[in-house]
């Protein structure tokens, strides 16, 4: 017999023959494309860190998810950037406040779309930190309270999924238990489980000015070299009642992701953050990679490492390139 004996190259001598072995696959339904919402009427702004991306008033939200929802989106993801912050984050759960006023547009113009909402006081607090602070640090407990106060309001507005995203112990089943008690068992949780403590950050915290104004968040998010601890972190939520769980970043963090759904076998999302998008935006922008390939591999690899669904700056986008035919996998 003829040397080599095993060629898996005749598997990839076409475009076709490729195609019939391709283990994995994307589809619109697996995307969720995060929306920014700021204050006001008829405002597209676009949002300097994040390249084509926009600040979007509640009206022009709504607008911008009908034609989501018509190209086969599932679901977006809300981050609210009010007009006012102070130092408990109280705009966050006002019934008037810039997300819940969103809901109820988005839900009119849409009505198929899924509306999942980033729970977080980060965005809404003057100091930036994801909860209360006393004695200079983030308080978990007295957190909590204002977070379930969040998550009801982010329901009462019309939210289908509240996805927690502080990294405060005990937020799962605290909010579960407030959203049933007030009435709201259908809705969702999609728990940031295993959120680590990245600098993949930067672009949206320029983008929201949640920056923290001291110190910064390794006192609760997770310390990138652990991944027992991811395991620990998704059980706890899963325990607590979470009925899908996400890890955050994506890219860096692909064998953390790989081995969560693996071991629980649960709904796992990933986030592809504001720095993977930057990095492979910037880098096209120099020339120096093929940006629509780059897009397409880093998203195939979120998938094949065991996502679920992905949120990604790429969703729109990449839904109609789905939909023409010219995603390449
Ligand atoms: C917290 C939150 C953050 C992101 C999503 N939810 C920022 C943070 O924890 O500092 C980051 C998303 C991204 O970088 O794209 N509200």
């Amino acid at each position: 017999m003829a040397f080599p004996t095993d060629r898996p190259r005749r598997m990839r001598q076409s475009a076709t023959m490729r195609r019939l072995v391709q283990e994995t696959t994307i589809s619109t339904s697996d995307l969720v494309q995060p929306l920014f919402i700021v204050e006001g009427l008829k405002i597209k702004q676009p949002i300097p860190s994040l390249h084509n991306q926009f600040h979007l008033s509640p009206d022009m939200a709504a607008e911008e998810s009908r034609r989501l929802q018509d190209i086969g989106v599932p679901a977006i993801i809300l981050f609210g950037i009010p007009d006012s912050k102070d130092d408990i984050g109280s705009s966050a759960w006002d019934e008037n406040g810039v997300v819940q006023k969103a809901i109820g547009k988005i839900k009119k113009a849409a009505p198929e779309i899924i509306v999942i909402t980033d729970l977080c006081l980060c965005e809404y607090t003057d100091h930036g930190h994801c909860g209360k602070i006393i004695d200079n640090r983030v308080d978990n407990d007295s957190t909590l309270k204002l977070l379930v106060r969040t998550a009801i309001s982010q329901a009462a507005a019309g939210a289908d999924i509240i996805a927690p995203s502080d990294m405060m112990d005990g937020r799962v089943a605290a909010i579960r238990e407030g959203l049933d008690s007030n009435d709201f068992s259908d809705t969702l949780i999609l728990s940031y489980a295993i959120k680590y403590a990245s600098s993949f950050y930067g672009p949206f915290r320029e983008a929201v000015g949640s920056a923290p104004s001291f110190g910064d968040r390794r006192g609760y998010q997770m310390d990138p070299p652990n991944r027992r601890e991811a395991i620990r972190e998704a059980a706890l939520d899963i325990d607590e009642g979470a009925d899908m769980i996400m890890v955050k970043p994506a890219l860096p963090y692909l064998d953390v992701l790989h081995e969560i759904k693996d071991v629980f076998q649960c709904i796992t999302a990933a986030y592809q953050v504001s720095g993977e998008y930057a990095m492979i935006e910037t880098v096209a922008q120099k020339g120096l990679i093929d940006r629509e390939r780059t897009m397409a591999e880093s998203l195939i690899s979120i998938k094949r490492a065991g996502a679920d669904f992905i949120v990604t700056y790429y969703a729109g986008e990449v839904a109609q390139q789905i939909n023409s035919g010219s995603f390449p996998w």
